[in-house]
């Protein structure tokens, strides 16, 4: 299937490029942020967002140092777009709003800012810092917004050098299960 093979290129090309945390890779982190959402027994659709949600990351490989830069490469849109031929809502909005939630959650759950890592403390502030309360009332409006929180949340613990997961092909059923037809 040409998504699947698409895919399977990018973390077989990219995936070994570092995380903003140290010894995580892109694959690792992607790995652990599905495995997660697998855990909780989410919808194939979601599991798949969280596979592919920083895949922004690794189809332009500026979009990390742009961050160090303090510009916003936009890494969630560029992941919606590549993604948009092979899947519909329920994979992209997670994907598209993962920025916007960890802006939400900051803005809603005192605890969640201690549980930000370095990398993600320092892109919330090119991101634009956590929203408004007006901003968050627009976002609890947007289709699939708990998916992104979710996903969001699982974000954040997807950091671990050591954490054992499956293998990507583990994960290519659900990609499989959430291709639009
Ligand atoms: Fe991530």
């Amino acid at each position: 299937m040409e998504c699947i093979d698409n895919i399977r290129e990018v973390f077989i090309n990219f995936g070994r490029d570092h995380f903003d945390e140290k010894n995580v890779t892109q694959l690792n982190h992607a790995l652990q942020c599905a495995y997660l959402a697998e855990k909780e027994n989410s919808t194939p659709a979601l599991i798949t967002a969280s596979l592919l949600h920083d895949i922004g990351h690794l189809i332009n490989e500026n979009a990390r140092s742009s961050i160090e830069h303090g510009i916003d490469a936009e890494h969630e849109e560029k992941a919606a777009e590549f993604l948009m031929p092979w899947f519909g809502d329920d994979v992209l909005c997670p994907i598209r709003w993962h920025v916007d939630a960890k802006r939400y959650l900051t803005a809603t759950d005192p605890e969640y800012f201690s549980l930000l890592s370095e990398g993600s403390v320092k892109s919330l502030e090119v991101q634009g810092g956590p929203f408004s309360k007006k901003e968050v009332r627009e976002f609890e409006k947007i289709p699939y917004f708990e998916d992104a929180v979710k996903l969001r949340r699982w974000d954040e613990q997807a950091k671990s050098p050591s954490k054992a997961t499956p293998p990507l092909e583990h994960f290519v059923t659900y990609i499989h299960q959430s291709v639009k037809t």
